[in-house]
């Protein structure tokens, strides 16, 4: 028997086994270090530099090269993300209708900056170029729910809508 405090937390295990399961399932598949960094996001939420080093030894592949593709690419994360992503538009629509008040005002309430996480892991915030509805400007998302037409005010009882 492990002793107490020795044994790996059961949401650990259960990780571990998805992380095996995708690799069994791209196993000897050309191109799929992609897949497969996808996957592990998605069981882990971002990509802790141990998965990286176990997905080079399982493909095979030097270490630099998964690190490479990793920072390559703006989809993949090598920091936990938080539970709920605030995308705050900086883009010339937004600009024109006061978006820079807008994101001082998201920092505050958020409590970090440009593409940093709070340290409970409740939010991450970044910008945008364009969200895609400009007509709504300036506009926030936060996950999958847009928030147009803002004003600076309007900000904390938005925020406070996701735990
Ligand atoms: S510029 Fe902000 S949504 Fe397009």
């Amino acid at each position: 028997m492990p002793e107490a405090g020795c044994a790996q937390p059961a949401e650990d295990v259960q990780k571990e086994k998805e992380l095996q399961d995708l690799f069994a399932k791209w196993s000897g598949v050309k191109g799929s270090l992609i897949p497969i960094l996808q996957g592990a996001q998605e069981i882990y939420g971002y990509l802790p530099k141990e998965v990286l080093l176990q997905i080079a030894r399982e493909l095979k592949l030097p270490p630099s090269r998964v690190f490479g593709v990793v920072t390559f690419y703006a989809q993949f994360h090598l920091e936990p993300r938080g539970r709920n992503i605030v995308r705050v538009c900086l883009g010339t629509a937004c600009h024109v209708r006061g978006a820079s008040r807008i994101f001082e005002r998201m920092q505050d309430e958020v409590g970090v900056g440009d593409g940093e996480t709070t340290e409970d892991l409740r939010f991450t915030l970044e910008t945008v170029a364009c969200l895609g509805c400009c007509g709504l400007s300036p506009v926030v998302m936060i996950n999958d729910d847009t928030h147009g037409r803002l004003e600076p005010d309007k900000l904390r009882s938005i925020v406070n809508q996701y735990e």
